[in-house]
């Protein structure tokens, strides 16, 4: 009894001592970017830490020890200008055009967080006292600002793996040869950052030059791991913790339990995930989907947010599934997806093999993953048909190829030395403690660009090179012409 007693005094004196306040700034207007912020946060929380959490989503259900900053106002104001365009309609931006309107909006969407009075209540309220501020990365840089104005250690974290976006942050090698995608095209360019310094001058009292502040970066955390993409180059401060967000199954509802159980011929799941809804798909899309789907023997569950007439019989559709645990059922076969970076992890986790539609964003680059890993066929929305579809089924269900390297990256994803939750905790704790972990930044942060690529050494090496060339130049001739003057004489 006096042992165990002692035990838990010394347990509870361990997590009282590490409990770790944390101003945690997740303000993407898409709620997957939210969810992984939140999973992170809530489960941080549940092991003792203190968190504030900001985004422009009001919480669900309330979370013990974690305190929900809502943003209100923004998110609206962007759904109702968004609400006359298809998300469908983005699939044949350019990518140049994304890229711009990516710059354009995250700008924007700094200065709108910022100002904001909540925000703006948030930062002079200096005797709310944190150990470290976290934001999100997606091109929102300037926050980290936040983090220098409250005087703490600050990170990110990243949606996605390690980029260009974020790799210079931390003077981790970006490599566009092999590093591929929309977001390499995207390198963040000084006008960028320039925009952002204006920005945070403007809202964040007596900040230092943005420069100063994102290359002081102490830690990144990456929804990412190398079974989701190939290995690429990290810095010590850069930690992968892919997966994380994916609990264990949990039960299903019995009617879902029901149908999945009695599905003799096995489940295709089917979802666009939460902005691409499916009801949102052109008519003849939709028909050209369902065709396809009525030729299949498989149970189909689709994610389709109204009611369809003239379903074929073994097409189910609701407005949402509980899509983790659903994945993680035995019976399903395959998921058709948009690709999304949650739903891509999601269904590697569970070794389910996808199918993807990818329509605008990342999901390309997701798909593109998935398909050189061996799980995943790809069909680009614009070829999205009924024979293409087909096609592409036929290929994942009756190739046993997808469904072996679903499995293997499914093991690959989940082997971890710790959970990476605890991983993503360990770090945040040893940030604090060791005040920003100096000792673990590469040297390479406070090189410049020439310095780097070593082209001032390059320089002057040249430089030598060619003065010894005009030297050695100089003397051969002098020899030569004296040893011609000497053969004249001899002549004479
Ligand atoms: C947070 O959790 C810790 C440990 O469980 C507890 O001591 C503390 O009172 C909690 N703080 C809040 C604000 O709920
Ligand atoms: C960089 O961050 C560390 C840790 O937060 C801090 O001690 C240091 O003063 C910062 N350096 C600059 C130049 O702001």
């Amino acid at each position: 009894m006096r042992v165990a007693l002692l035990i838990t005094s010394v347990l509870l004196f361990l997590t009282c001592t590490n409990s770790v306040r944390i101003l945690a700034i997740f303000p993407m207007l898409s709620h997957s970017h939210y969810t992984i912020g939140h999973t992170l946060m809530k489960e941080l929380a549940k092991r003792g830490h203190e968190i504030t959490f900001v985004s422009l989503f009001p919480e669900k259900e309330k979370v013990n020890n974690l305190t929900s900053v809502v943003l209100d106002g923004i998110q609206q104001k962007y759904q109702e200008s968004k609400s006359s365009l298809s998300p469908f309609s983005l699939h044949n931006i350019p990518s140049f055009l994304t890229i711009f309107m990516l710059n354009q909006m995250t700008c924007q969407l700094l200065e709108e967080i910022l100002e904001h009075e909540t925000m703006q209540a948030l930062l002079k309220n200096k005797d709310k006292q944190y150990d470290i501020v976290l934001s999100e990365q997606f091109m929102l840089d300037g926050l980290l600002a936040v983090g220098q104005h409250f005087g703490v250690p600050y990170g990110l974290v990243s949606a996605i793996g390690p980029s260009t976006w974020s790799n210079h942050l931390v003077g981790a090698p970006d490599i566009p040869s092999y590093m591929g995608s929309i977001i390499t095209e995207n390198k963040v360019h000084t006008s960028f950052y320039t925009r952002m310094n204006d920005i945070i001058q403007k809202y964040v009292p007596n900040s230092p030059h943005i420069y100063d502040i994102i290359y002081n970066t102490s830690l990144i955390i990456y929804n990412s791991d190398v079974a989701l993409s190939q290995p690429l180059p990290t810095a010590p401060n850069m930690i992968e913790i892919g997966g994380f967000h994916v609990l264990p199954p949990k039960k299903l509802p019995d009617d879902l339990q029901k149908l999945l159980d009695n599905a003799k011929n096995g489940v295709i799941y089917f979802s666009m995930g939460s902005v691409m809804k499916s009801k949102l798909l052109p008519l003849e899309k939709r028909q050209e989907i369902l065709k396809a789907l009525s030729k299949v023997k498989e149970t189909v569950l689709w994610k389709f947010e109204e009611n369809l007439p003239d379903l074929p019989p073994n097409v189910v559709i609701k407005d949402w599934f509980p899509q983790t645990d659903l994945l993680a059922h035995p019976n399903v076969k395959v998921f058709i997806t948009h690709g999304g970076r949650l739903s891509t992890i999601e269904a590697l986790y569970r070794g389910v093999p996808i199918v993807g539609i990818p329509v605008f964003g990342d999901q390309t680059m997701n798909m593109a993953n998935a398909v050189s890993c061996g799980h995943g066929v790809m069909i680009p929305y614009g070829d999205l048909s009924e024979e293409t579809l087909t096609n592409a089924l036929k290929e994942v269900l009756h190739n046993p190829k997808y469904s072996i390297s679903a499995k293997h990256g499914s093991s690959v994803l989940q082997d971890q030395i710790v959970n990476p939750i605890d991983k993503a905790e360990y770090w945040i704790e040893y940030v604090v403690k060791y005040k920003g972990a100096k000792h673990l930044r590469l040297a390479s942060v406070d090189l410049a660009w020439y310095q780097h690529a070593s082209l001032d050494v390059i320089l002057f090496l040249g430089v030598v090179d060619l003065l010894l060339v005009w030297v050695f130049y100089k003397i051969a001739r002098r020899l030569c012409c004296r040893s011609k003057k000497n053969k004249k004489q001899k002549v004479n």
